[in-house]
């Protein structure tokens, strides 16, 4: 069977094979949040002609259309189909930064020599001779005496190409190693160029930073969308992929695949041999670090969650199947537990909140919301599953922070006009998650809504209407309309109740309340553009003197920069990671319990809200 796309496209179909997978096969991605579940509904695809089994079609309009869940849709003839523009899943596409702060100068502020986490030594060796006859492993391990080197190990790989490299550079060498001591290359003593990347692996962005190991410049840096974005959104879609046929084999594929583009791309335009990167550092979460060293991460998601690894060893480059000298070591930023990993301790190293007295939060909100508490003294940590809505996911037109995404809102309080400002000046195709914010907070302010997050019914609006999927708010009108949902509402509310929570619970597991926090660090690319009132509005941060705000932008990647060039900031990473206290908040009843106060707007105890009960009268 096939199905026939309106570009022309014919896809090859097998029995009782879903559309979504066929689709896959041939390089075309839709979304496909829930990792074909049938459950998020954002891989619908039009069916024009022929037979086909659909075991969830949504009703209302959808259905009347021929607009079918591509996941849940089985040909049973040749189809005819049509892709729809809001289901097209685009991942290779650029994402923006944000400007790069001066890295030299925060290493700096660290107080830390550059020490790379490969080591050189200098070594000048007599050639052999008939009278000097011992092997070429022995007159470099007597080299090494003379320099008062002991106990170097030398693996079969270096060993394999080491005669070939010790007489192509004339016995004039420098030995690169790493602490053990382990010899892992050799090169002349010529070559100065030394470079190193470091690594974010984030569950929905990749970012890697190329970097001089020399001076610890920034040479360039790229990013993109985490290709694994066609197995799900979130790390529980992914772990659930993994855990089929193949499934871990094809994500690791996809993020080695992701971050080998972006370095090809940024070595080739600055002419650099990619040999001369001679080690990588990795930040990322318990799930996406398993994955990207292969390792099967199911036991994360199962209780009592547990990952394989927290502490991941020095392994190589070729492990990795990284495209830059195979003989590098990759440095893994360690993990706490499950739901709190590398990114995380990454981030509080990068937020200095270990070296310092004041109490400090840190969260990262991200795809998933996890959150640090703590100063020099302690550190205690949580994930509160916030879920990636913020990320668009389980939004009827919810979208990430690119073109095209309303990001600000505004509504007029006498007419209930919204306006709105729309990334790249374009006609708006969807709504971001600051978007989301700001449009609840108006509508909430406004009394378009009610603390529940009901549409108050009497209020004098046609931006008011009955939608497929019940009452929804029509905050843009054009070609397509973009709405704002009761559902969309209510899944939107979760997730701030779920950050909130997870933010009180927290503090008073460990006998503090809100004033005890004297600094609260916001880092995560929503961070970005996260507008603190907006977000206190709706109760999802608590209010507390706005000076008291910090954003970060991307410290997961600040934190690998840092461990790169620094073996006082690793050893400092490590530090963290002992001491980070975890709390599992999926089973603590006081997490439950702040969860449902939480669920208004912005929550039931109007006394913790002073600010929002005064702009309210
Ligand atoms: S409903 Fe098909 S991927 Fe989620």
């Amino acid at each position: 069977m096939n199905i026939k796309l309106a570009t022309g496209e014919s896809i090859p179909a097998a029995d009782g094979e879903n559309i979504l997978s066929a689709l896959k096969k041939k390089g075309i991605y839709l979304v496909s949040s829930c990792g074909g579940k049938g459950t998020c509904g954002k891989c619908r695809i039009k069916i024009r002609s022929g037979k086909y089994r659909t075991s969830a079609s949504r009703p209302g309009r959808d259905k009347e259309k021929g607009i079918v869940l591509a996941c849940q849709t089985f040909p049973e003839s040749d189809v005819s189909a049509e892709l729809l523009e809001e289901a097209r899943l685009i991942v290779g596409d650029r994402i923006a930064l944000a400007k790069s702060k001066d890295l030299p100068e925060l290493l700096r502020s660290f107080d830390s020599e550059i020490t790379p986490i490969v080591k050189r030594l200098n070594i000048k060796l007599p050639p052999p001779t008939i009278e000097d006859h011992i092997s070429d492993l022995e007159r470099l391990k007597r080299g090494l005496e003379m320099k008062g080197v002991k106990g170097m190990r030398f693996s079969h790989t270096f060993i394999s190409s080491m005669a070939e490299d010790l007489r192509k550079h004339n016995w004039e060498i420098h030995l690169a190693y790493v602490d053990g001591p382990e010899a892992i290359f050799v090169t002349s003593d010529k070559q100065t160029a030394r470079y190193g990347i470091a690594v974010d692996i984030g569950t929905t962005t990749i970012v890697v930073y190329l970097i001089d190991l020399a001076d610890g410049k920034l040479v360039d840096v790229g990013s993109t969308y985490n290709s694994q974005i066609r197995y799900g959104d979130d790390v529980i879609t992914r772990i659930v992929h993994a855990a089929e046929g193949g499934g871990l084999e094809e994500l690791r594929k996809t993020v080695t695949g992701d971050i080998n583009n972006i370095t090809d791309t940024i070595i080739e335009k600055h002419g650099i041999n990619k040999e001369h990167i001679e080690c990588a550092v990795i930040s990322g979460n318990t799930t996406m670090s398993h994955i990207f060293w292969g390792l099967a991460p199911e036991h994360i998601r199962e209780e009592p969650y547990i990952p394989t690894v927290n502490s991941f060893p020095l392994w190589r480059a070729g492990t990795a199947r990284l495209h830059i000298n195979q003989q590098a070591p990759v440095y893994t930023l360690p993990c706490v537990a499950s739901y709190v990993g590398g990114d995380i301790v990454s981030g509080a190293l990068a937020s200095k909140m270990h070296r310092n007295p004041e109490i400090a939060l840190f969260m990262d909100i991200g795809t998933n919301g996890e959150i640090a508490i703590g100063n020099n003294e302690w550190l205690m940590t949580a994930a509160c599953s916030a879920g990636p809505c913020f990320e668009g996911s389980g939004i009827k037109h919810g979208m990430r922070a690119t073109e095209g995404a309303i990001e600000a809102v505004k509504i007029a309080p006498d007419t209930f006009e919204p306006s709105i400002s729309v990334i790249g000046n374009t006609a708006a195709i969807g709504i971001c998650g600051s978007g989301m914010i700001d449009a609840i907070s108006e509508l909430f302010l406004s009394g378009v809504i009610d603390r529940k997050g009901k549409f108050v019914r009497e209020i004098k609006t046609g931006r008011i209407r009955e939608g497929d999927e019940g009452a929804e708010f029509v905050i843009y009108k054009g070609a397509k309309d973009i709405v704002l949902t009761e559902v969309d509402i209510e899944n939107i509310m979760r997730a701030k109740a779920a950050i909130y929570a997870g933010i009180s619970s927290l503090i008073k597991e460990i006998g503090f309340t809100l004033d005890n926090i004297e600094r609260i660090y916001i880092a995560g690319g929503f961070g970005n553009y996260l507008n603190v009132d907006r977000a206190v509005i709706i109760g999802m941060l608590p209010d507390i003197p706005k000076e008291k705000f910090r954003f970060l932008g991307n410290t997961s990647v600040v934190g690998a920069y840092l461990c790169l060039l620094s073996e006082k900031l690793r050893k400092e990473a490590e530090e963290i990671a002992r001491k980070m206290t975890y709390m599992e908040l999926s089973v603590s009843k006081n997490f439950m319990d702040e969860y449902m106060s939480a669920l208004f707007l912005p929550h039931t105890d109007m006394g913790l809200f002073p600010t929002v009960e005064k702009l309210l009268k």
